[in-house]
């Protein structure tokens, strides 16, 4: 399906900022239309090499604002949506669910309604269009630890390709119950619903995808990785919830952006597609990795950090495993992960590191100077 006019929300993000890169270079004759409200989260600066690139658009608009986002797809002629745009941490999730709950259901709601009154305002209606709806693993609740007899974890298993090491012998399915816990969850999982509830009543096109743990580049340093390479830099505490035993599947951000594109050009309309790394770690293992590659890099002592890593009050309703089974999509769509972790993790902090101006504004606040720089100038 060849589109020509694309509409990313929350395209100035983590995980938006490289999906806008990927789609404005591979599609020079599809305009890319990046709408994001730049709360603390978006950042203009994560875009600067696309800024210019003729097919790209960006506005500063917020989701749930019903009228701008009917009105854009009508001026710009969106026939696709890939949906980004949320509130997307859970400890902020905790101390704020009402935020949650405005932009990750009705934001996502109006987005729906807006492109459900343009598509059904043209002759041909919902052919060649599709609204991409991104979500999260979380939804599906948490998984338990275990391991068949005779095993320690990590453990190898089956239910995937290569060698997976898993710390539990179940992983979260397309076809598992939802059973969200956190704030943020609930409120990803409500928007789900009403993507599919939209398909269902009115026919409008639609994918959604659950993605687990995206780590790599422009991440916001509030979210493990970048948080903690940053204090390791700093040499500033480590704070690891609980025990640190809790289990994420980590997938790197590119490979999460070349999924969007797979599933957005070749996915089947109505389905569901979980996306995962095949790559279970403990927080524990991750926080003394990064410290050891941190170090490294830095050219500090081999490890030299590791009393950095402190101990504090677990996150509440910490989840405690997190496990994608990915089959459906290797099999159907061929798609895998490219990179192993540690290889991953080198990467990104080599990119944190070789990037602390980066770092320090978005820590600062001062990243929003980059909004008025870009665009005020204009
Ligand atoms: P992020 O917090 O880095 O970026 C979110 C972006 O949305 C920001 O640019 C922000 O300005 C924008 N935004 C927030 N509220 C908005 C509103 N009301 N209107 C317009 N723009 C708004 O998030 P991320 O980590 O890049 O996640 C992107 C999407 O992927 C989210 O839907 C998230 O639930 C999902 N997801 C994330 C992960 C992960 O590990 N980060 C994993 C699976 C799924
Ligand atoms: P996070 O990056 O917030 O992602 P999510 O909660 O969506 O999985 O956290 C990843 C894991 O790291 C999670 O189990 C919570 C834990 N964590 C800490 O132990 N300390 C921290 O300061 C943060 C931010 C997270």
């Amino acid at each position: 399906m060849e589109h020509k006019a694309i509409m990313i929300t929350g395209g100035a993000g983590f995980i938006g900022s490289h999906v806008v890169r990927l789609f404005t270079g591979k599609y020079p004759d599809c305009r890319i239309l990046n709408v994001d409200k730049l709360t603390y989260a978006g950042n203009p600066a994560n875009l600067k090499d696309v800024e210019d690139s003729p097919n790209y658009r960006f506005v500063r608009a917020d989701i749930c604002d019903f009228d701008t986002m009917l009105g854009l797809m009508e001026s710009e002629h969106v026939d696709g949506i890939i949906h980004l745009a949320a509130e997307s941490h859970v400890d902020r999730s905790i101390k704020d669910p009402f935020t949650f709950a405005k932009t990750n259901v009705m934001g996502t709601l109006s987005l729906l309604q807006a492109a459900r009154q343009y598509w059904e305002s043209l002759p041909e209606r919902y052919d060649g269009k599709l609204f991409y709806h991104i979500s999260t693993d979380e939804v599906y609740g948490a998984l338990t630890l275990s391991h068949p007899e005779g095993t320690e974890p990590p453990f190898s298993t089956k239910a995937s390709s290569g060698h997976h090491l898993a710390y539990g012998d179940t992983f979260f399915k397309e076809t598992d119950k939802y059973s969200p816990h956190s704030p943020y969850s609930a409120s990803k999982a409500a928007g789900d619903h009403f993507v599919r509830a939209f398909h269902d009543t009115y026919g409008l096109p639609s994918i959604v995808t659950n993605c687990s743990n995206n780590y790599g580049p422009y991440q916001f340093p509030e979210k493990l990785i970048p948080l903690f390479v940053n204090n390791i830099l700093h040499r500033r505490p480590l704070p690891v919830y609980g025990r640190g035993e809790n289990v994420r599947d980590w997938l790197y951000v590119e490979d999460h952006a070349r999924a969007i594109d797979l599933i957005f050009h070749q996915g089947k309309i109505a389905e569901t597609y979980n996306i995962g790394g095949f790559n279970e770690w403990k927080n524990i293992d991750i926080v003394r990795l990064l410290v050891k590659t941190t170090d490294r890099l830095l050219g500090r002592g081999d490890g030299e950090d590791m009393d950095l890593i402190t101990f504090v009050k677990d996150r509440a309703g910490h989840d405690l495993r997190y496990a994608i089974d990915s089959t459906k999509l290797r099999d159907e769509l061929g798609w895998e992960p490219s990179l192993q972790f540690e290889e991953g993790i080198e990467k990104t902090v080599k990119w944190y590191l070789d990037n602390q101006d980066w770092l320090a504004d978005v820590t600062s606040g001062n990243y929003l100077r980059y909004y008025d720089e870009m665009y005020n100038r204009r």
